[in-house]
C-alpha cells in the first residue's frame, strides 16, 4: 500500500506555512532582529515540545505505522539540551517551563500519541521537514543577531548524524508515501500537520509583546547613547 502523503502534505500546509513566515516574531528573525531573551524562551519550549515528541515515537517504536518513520537522528532534544545550557547556564533545569502554548502543543502531542498515535507523524512531519529545510540559514541569521561564536547556542540547527540533509529529505518523503495507511488517515495526518503549523504559531505569537518592547528599548538605546553637549553649556553667552 502506498499513498502520495508527501505531496498532500507540502499541497495541505503551503497556506499555513505562509502564515507562520508572516508572523511578527519570525519576520523580525528573518531580518536578523533576534532577541536573547525572547529567543531563549522559545529554545526552552522547543525542548519540552520535542521531548514529548520524541518521547512518544520512543513508545511506539513498533507500531506498524510510525516504526516506519522512525529515525532517532533526528532527535533534538538533546542538542536543545545543550542550547538551554548555553542561554540558561548549567541550572537552566530550575529555569526553564514551558508557557501556555508550550503546555497546549505538548498536550496535543500526549493526546494523539494515546489516542491516534498515526496522527504523530503529523508532528514530526511538521517540525523535522522545517528544520531540515532552514536549519543552515537560521543559524547563520541567530549567530549574526546574537553576535554567537561557532558551537555557540546553535546545537539545534545540526544535524550531526546526518550527512547529507537534501538527501535524506528525499528519503523521509519516501517513507512516507510508504506508509501503510488509508486515504481517510492520510487526510486527519495532513489536518493534524495544520493543526501543528498553528500551535508553532502560538508558540511565535506569545513572544511576540516580549519582543516589542526589546525592540523599544533598543531603539531607546540607540537614540540615548551618545552623551551631548548642553545647549547652554556649549553655546557662549553673548
Ligand atoms: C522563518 C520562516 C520560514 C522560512 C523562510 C521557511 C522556508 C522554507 C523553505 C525554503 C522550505 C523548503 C521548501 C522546499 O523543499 O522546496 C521549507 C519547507 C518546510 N517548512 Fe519552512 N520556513 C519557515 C518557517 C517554517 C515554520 C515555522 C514551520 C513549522 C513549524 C515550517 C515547516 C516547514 C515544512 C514542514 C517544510 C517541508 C515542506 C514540504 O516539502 O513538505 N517552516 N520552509
Amino acid at each position: 500500500m502506498s499513498t502520495n502523503l508527501a505531496t498532500q502534505l507540502r499541497e495541505g500546509t503551503k497556506k499555513a506555512h505562509t502564515m507562520a513566515e508572516n508572523v511578527g516574531f519570525v519576520k523580525c528573525f528573518l531580518k536578523g532582529v533576534v532577541e536573547k531573551n525572547s529567543y531563549r524562551k522559545l529554545v526552552a519550549n522547543l525542548y519540552f515540545v520535542y521531548s514529548a515528541m520524541e518521547e512518544e515515537m520512543e513508545r511506539h517504536r513498533q507500531h506498524p505505522v510510525l516504526s516506519k518513520l522512525y529515525f532517532p537522528q533526528l532527535n533534538r532534544q538533546k542538542s536543545l539540551e545543550q542550547d538551554l545550557h548555553y542561554y540558561y547556564g548549567a541550572n537552566w533545569r530550575e529555569q526553564v517551563a514551558p508557557s501556555a502554548a508550550g503546555k497546549d502543543y505538548v498536550q496535543r502531542i500526549r493526546d494523539v500519541s494515546a489516542s491516534e498515535p498515526e496522527l504523530l507523524v503529523a508532528h514530526c512531519y511538521t517540525r523535522y521537514l522545517g528544520d531540515l529545510s532552514g536549519g543552515q540559514i537560521l543559524k547563520k541569521i541567530a549567530q549574526r543577531a546574537m553576535n554567537l561564536s561557532e558551537g555557540e547556542g546553535t546545537a539545534f540547527y545540526e544535524f550531526k548524524d546526518i550527512a547529507d540533509e537534501k538527501a535524506f529529505k528525499v528519503e523521509y518523503r519516501q517513507a512516507l508515501d510508504e506508509l501503510p495507511i488509508d486515504d481517510a488517515t492520510a487526510e486527519r495526518i495532513v489536518d493534524e500537520a495544520n493543526a501543528a503549523f498553528g500551535m508553532n504559531m502560538n508558540l511565535f505569537n506569545e513572544l511576540e509583546g516580549n519582543l516589542i518592547k526589546a525592540i523599544g528599548q533598543m531603539l531607546f538605546n540607540t537614540l540615548t547613547r551618545r552623551r551631548s553637549g548642553g545647549s547652554t553649556e556649549l553655546a557662549t553667552a553673548e
